[in-house]
């Protein structure tokens, strides 16, 4: 569709147009930026099979699981600079071992670490790039916790553009830092933490002229509301009761109620599921906020094993309050063994993930025992990222050995250990007898 950009503040919503190169409103000076389209009608039911068509499609961009539903994306016109990788196309799992220890009847993930480099950045990513290509920019950049910078690495390289990854240094996991490497970006490891990074990045892109990637770039948030659309595309477009996500800089919620907010508006589904937003104790101020209101106050050291959402200062977190309250949505948040706990679940469902996952299933657990979630109610939760990105963390876990930020065990209730034996096949025999 057609489409402008516009501030995201009520008293502003200043408008621009959709091909200029800017991440804040130039006229409030403050507010963040979201597509919107400047076309009131659409044909769902068309829609809905036309979607559902391009399915069996060998075409490029009908492979896509972002591109197929390029109608409520704003790129018209430019489909032909599409940068894709095949992402999204994303299963949804049944999980009745995870459903159990949560407490719900039935639980199904849509498991986002099924993507191209392993995570959820790659349904914005494909946006952010191509956009980065119609602006002809020949250098991109972001911070990020580790899943950002491997997607972007990627999809720039597709691109054949330049790109620069500014990550904290010691503070990712090591298949993050390596996709990064492999995918040819040019890497900085910066001696501070992720929000500190941010706001250097910010005047490093405006000095230098290079596109920024961060979910403050209102196409990244385009691309991930394809999670939904094929998600409801997969449930044909019977919306949950629930969907859980974890929250780190919130780029990912504020895409979600977009999302869902669309559909609605153009007629593909009658009801607005409950966004569930899930933070990690030592990074949750997000949680925080929601439970006093007031003054919106970042955490300036969070603190987190799952260090993809280790992240004090979210970014978007104005946009995810507005999609909380829209959807009648909650935000809790979970302890480091709570993760971990929900983690091993999750692996032994067959399934695995990355630990800021797991707390989609910590939180469930948590809000099914407060009540707020019924036990018989529709879920998806959102797994965002595939278990190998952070083997480390699931070695230690399962040895033992895991530690959280403060030093202290985490209890591995859910271990399992590998076991070391003699090249004798008696010997080993026993050990499986015994
Ligand atoms: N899960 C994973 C695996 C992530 O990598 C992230 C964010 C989140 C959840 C949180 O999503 O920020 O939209 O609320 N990772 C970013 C990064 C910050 O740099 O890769 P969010």
């Amino acid at each position: 569709m057609l489409a402008e950009l516009a501030c995201f503040e009520q008293h502003c919503r200043a408008r621009f147009p959709i091909d200029e190169a800017i991440y804040n409103c130039p006229t409030c000076g403050t507010g963040l930026l979201e597509v919107v389209f400047t076309e009131e009608r659409a044909d769902a039911p068309a829609w809905k099979q036309l979607w559902r068509s391009r399915r069996t499609s060998n075409d490029t961009l009908e492979q896509s699981g972002v591109w197929r539903y390029r109608e409520l994306l704003p790129f018209d016109g430019h489909h032909h600079q599409v940068v894709t990788l095949r992402e999204g196309n994303t299963p949804m799992l049944d999980a009745p071992r995870a459903a159990r220890y949560g407490g719900l009847d039935h639980l199904t993930f849509k498991h986002q670490g099924f993507n191209p480099t392993g995570s959820f950045k790659d349904n914005g990513m494909t946006c952010g790039v191509t956009q980065a290509v119609r602006l002809d920019r020949q250098r991109v950049a972001c911070v990020s916790t580790g899943n950002t910078s491997a997607s972007m690495a990627a999809y720039a390289s597709a691109a054949g553009l330049d790109s620069i990854v500014f990550i904290p240094h010691g503070n990712i996991s090591y298949g993050k830092l390596a996709q990064a490497l492999e995918y040819g970006a040019r890497t900085l490891q910066v001696e501070a933490n992720f929000d500190q990074i941010l706001a250097l990045v910010r005047v490093l892109a405006e000095r230098l002229g290079i596109y920024l990637l961060n979910s403050i770039n209102p196409f990244r948030i385009e691309g991930q509301k394809a999670i939904i659309f094929e998600m409801l595309d997969q449930r044909d477009w019977n919306p949950p009761d629930w969907i859980v996500l974890p929250g780190g800089n919130l780029g990912n919620t504020s895409a979600f109620g977009k999302a869902l907010r669309e559909l609605c508006q153009f007629g593909f589904i009658r009801k607005l599921p409950r966004l569930a937003v899930i933070q990690a104790e030592g990074a949750a101020p997000f949680y925080e906020f929601m439970q006093k209101k007031g003054k919106f106050r970042s955490i300036p050291e969070p603190r987190t094993l799952a260090t993809a959402i280790r992240i004090g200062d979210p970014v978007s977190w104005p946009k995810a309050l507005h999609e909380i309250t829209v959807t009648n949505g909650i935000v809790e948040k979970v302890s480091e063994q709570e993760i971990a706990d929900a983690k091993a679940i999750i692996g032994q469902c067959g399934i695995g993930s990355e630990p800021a996952s797991a707390a989609t299933l910590a939180g469930i657990r948590k809000l099914t025992q407060a009540g707020v979630i019924q036990a018989d109610q529709d879920v998806v939760a959102v797994l965002t990222g595939n278990v190998l990105k952070d083997p480390d963390y699931v070695y230690k876990y399962h040895t033992g050995q895991l530690q959280d930020p403060d030093g202290r065990a985490i209890d591995a209730r859910l271990g399992n250990r590998p076991v070391v034996v003699p090249n004798d096949a008696d010997a080993i025999a026993k050990i499986l007898e015994g």
